[in-house]
């Protein structure tokens, strides 16, 4: 049985990562400092799978605590690297905290792989480094735009070391690039837990719809659009789960044509927030309220993925559709409260 390290594995994507990692028969070790996350994640895991991964509570952008986790497990044969802080807003605000960590993290990770000779690493990368498109769908081979947040920058620069560092070692990357990742596993036991007010569409709907929030506001309805709302490629989080397996194996199997791969991981179909809307309501029976509002600063207009290539080249196509994310989404809403 293969180890892999998976960092971040208490969060959203983590957890159902680690979830479909340990069906496709990995040993799953997560490593999280529950900044953003809840170590009952572990227990919720465990039960639906029946394996408890193995869990340490570390800091990985601090060196010392970094090399503890390699320390105490020294089969890892692989990483999947998720942690890092995320909410776009905040890292406006505290850049500086946001490259210590986020680079952090990365640089002690990929130091300790090297020193041990762990060939494996997958990057939790974003659509976000595309910045606004000039064609759509996009693809792999479109252009790189100037940063809008110190978070997508600090995405775009750790996808610029991972080139270095597969330059001048053996480590092998695939970076994927997720589009908006919402639902939850269909058993309700994980799924997504916002801090404090959520800054993200699905969560913010549901915590409206069970009364946590008064109203949803629509960040504008004057765009180039067909209804005049923003266009996202909304792709299911066990779907992005499954994607990450792929990954794992492609590299491990040694299926890689090249030491540093990029993949998105999207569904290709674009959907407006108000078609968000209308698919929670369907699926939910819930009528949302919302309000039309100002436009949100630093929104793109529209994306949505070329996903061609990871199908040809991982085998690999977004199950899911709208109505499954948005139910999903919903029943975790509505087991939260339970
Ligand atoms: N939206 C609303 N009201 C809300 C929240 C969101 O109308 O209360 C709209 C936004 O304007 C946008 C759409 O819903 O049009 C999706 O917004 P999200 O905040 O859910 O997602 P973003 O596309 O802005 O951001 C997501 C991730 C980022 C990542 C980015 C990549 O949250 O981490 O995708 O494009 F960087």
């Amino acid at each position: 049985m293969k180890t892999i390290l998976i960092t971040g594995g208490t969060g959203f994507i983590g957890s159902h990562t680690t979830v479909e990692l340990q069906k496709a028969g990995y040993n799953v070790v997560i490593a999280d400092n529950l900044s953003n996350s809840n170590e009952n994640v572990i227990d919720n895991i465990e039960k639906i799978t029946n394996i408890r991964p193995c869990f340490i509570k570390v800091d990985l952008s601090k060196e010392d605590e970094c090399k503890k986790v390699f320390d105490k497990y020294p089969n890892i044969e692989g990483v999947i690297n998720f942690a890092a802080s995320k909410a776009v807003g905040e890292s406006c605000e505290k850049p500086i905290m946001y490259y210590k960590n986020n680079f952090g993290i990365i640089l002690n990770v990929l130091e300790q792989m090297k020193q041990r000779d762990i060939k494996y690493f997958v990057q939790s990368s974003s659509c976000t480094v595309y910045g606004e498109p000039d064609k759509l769908p996009i693809k792999e081979s479109s252009p790189i735009k100037e940063a809008t947040s110190p978070y997508g920058h600090t995405k775009q620069v750790s996808e610029e070391i991972l080139k270095f560092v597969t330059l001048s070692s053996n480590i092998k990357v695939i970076a994927l690039r997720y589009f908006n990742p919402i639902g939850a596993h269909e058993s309700a036991l994980i799924g997504e837990l916002p801090n404090g007010v959520p800054n993200n569409l699905i969560p913010y709907i549901t915590q409206t719809a069970i009364g946590l929030r008064k109203q949803l506001t629509v960040f504008g309805d004057d765009y180039p659009t067909p209804d005049g709302t923003c266009i996202r490629d909304y792709i299911h989080v066990v779907d992005l789960a499954k994607a990450h397996v792929v990954a794992i194996d492609r590299l491990i199997n040694n299926k890689n044509k090249k030491s540093l791969e990029f993949f998105n991981i999207g569904t290709g179909n674009g959907f407006s927030v108000l078609e968000v809307i209308k698919s929670f309501e369907k699926t939910s029976g819930v009528k949302l309220n919302y309000v039309i509002g100002p436009r949100r600063q630093g929104d793109i207009i529209q994306i949505y993925a070329d996903t061609s290539l990871a199908e040809k080249e991982l085998g690999w196509k977004a199950q899911e559709n709208l109505d499954s994310m948005t139910l999903s989404a919903w029943k975790w809403q509505l087991a939260l409260k339970k």
